[in-house]
């Protein structure tokens, strides 16, 4: 027999998704850039490779790495160090390690209401209870601290904050990034702040919360700024006593992270910024299109994605956001349902623009003609 919290764990909602989509789909529910790594990053992976790098690293990642991702947030915070800095496999780890590091059973976890799917799961396996904040359409998916106050306990451990944020695109404004810190200091909790989208920004720069507070732990990831979800790098920064907490955690979650995949990016970090801002530029024109398609059909609101690539309009159709997306598939276009994500998420779908320009051209029209069938 197996253990209680393994019956209890669910995979992703968005996974299921996939599995009945015809082939040749139009893909509109990729969660990763349609975009290749740098070409330097992925020759710098084999030449680690052929040179020898084919071994275990020290648990918190190859100390150049570590100083040179410390290197890009001192203009936050002076004294950031490789000290702060943890490598991980991935945010997705990032955020495992910090649960297990922070939340005892019976502490309550403040996440986010839509919101990426890790976060109550993660929270769950560590013993403790996710409690859901909303990020409503009606508040430009802000949040709203009245309700915050009301739900926080002194059992509150935490809070997970995403922004730029999987699914909405919405991003925190430096008033919002001030009151949360306000907050969490205020009930002594801990910001989680999952930053990965962090520099896929289409309107301003997204304020990061490191160096606003010491309560705080960053999660980011190489996953999306350098296209290459599945080379498993990403890492945490955090003031230097919970840093080696988490960095017990981690050591017995992974041992190590992957040591070519390090010395690939390491080199490609300098080279990384033309390709960056060349799949922000395109994934830019993306959004423009998908929320002008979108504005123009009845019943449909969205709120513009200022960053990320995912937009989250929602539906004022006689039919829910899963009967939209089953239908939607049965057309060929793949797409998630908002409840995936949280009850909030309901009567939405969350449309990636990881897709070509074409192809977000065509779905979108498929879109638009089952709508005007099912618009009220
Ligand atoms: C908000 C958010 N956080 C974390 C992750 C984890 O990404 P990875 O483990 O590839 O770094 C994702 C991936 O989709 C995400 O959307």
């Amino acid at each position: 027999m197996v253990a209680q919290r393994a019956r209890d764990a669910e995979l992703s909602g968005i996974r299921r998704m996939f599995e009945g989509a015809p082939p040749n789909a139009i893909n509109l529910g990729l969660g990763e850039p349609d975009f290749d790594p740098p070409p330097e990053v992925v020759e710098a992976l084999v030449r680690a490779v052929r040179n020898g790098m084919n071994h275990y690293g020290p648990s918190a990642g190859l100390a150049s790495l570590r100083t040179k991702i410390a290197e890009r947030y001192r203009d936050r915070l002076a004294s950031t160090s490789a000290e702060n800095v943890i490598v991980t496999a991935g945010g997705s780890e990032a955020l495992m390690a910090t649960a297990l590091a922070l939340y005892d059973p019976g502490d309550r976890v403040l996440v986010p209401n839509p919101g990426f799917v890790l976060y109550a799961p993660h929270a769950r396996l560590a013993g403790a209870t996710p409690v859901p904040y909303s990020l409503a359409e009606e508040r430009r998916h802000q949040p709203d601290f009245d309700e915050l106050e009301r739900i926080v306990t002194p059992r509150t451990r935490a809070i997970v904050v995403n922004s730029p944020s999987n699914p909405t695109g919405a991003v925190f404004g430096p008033k919002v990034v001030d009151r949360m810190v306000r907050f969490a200091e205020d009930h002594d909790l801990t910001i989680v702040s999952d930053e990965v989208y962090e520099e896929i920004v289409y309107d301003g720069p997204s304020p990061t919360f490191w160096g606003r507070t010491d309560r705080v732990v960053i999660v980011n990831s190489f996953s999306k700024t350098l296209a290459m979800t599945g080379w498993r790098l990403g890492f945490l920064v955090a003031p230097r006593p919970l840093a080696i907490e988490l960095n017990k955690m981690h050591y017995h979650i992974v041992a190590c992270p992957s040591t070519p995949a390090q010395a690939a990016v390491l080199e490609g970090l300098s080279s990384e910024r033309s390709a960056l801002a060349r799949m922000v530029r395109e994934f830019r024109v993306r959004r423009d299109l998908v929320v002008r398609r979108l504005r123009a059909m009845p019943g449909v609101s969205v709120v513009p994605p200022e960053g990320a690539f995912y937009a989250f309009p929602r539906f004022a159709w006689d039919r829910s956001s899963t009967e939209i997306a089953r239908a939607l598939l049965g057309r060929g276009v793949i797409t998630t349902p908002g409840d995936a994500f949280g009850s909030l998420g309901a009567g939405h779908l969350r449309l990636s623009f990881a897709a070509s320009r074409a192809n977000l051209e065509k779905g979108l029209g498929i879109l638009g003609d089952y709508g005007a069938g099912v618009a009220g």
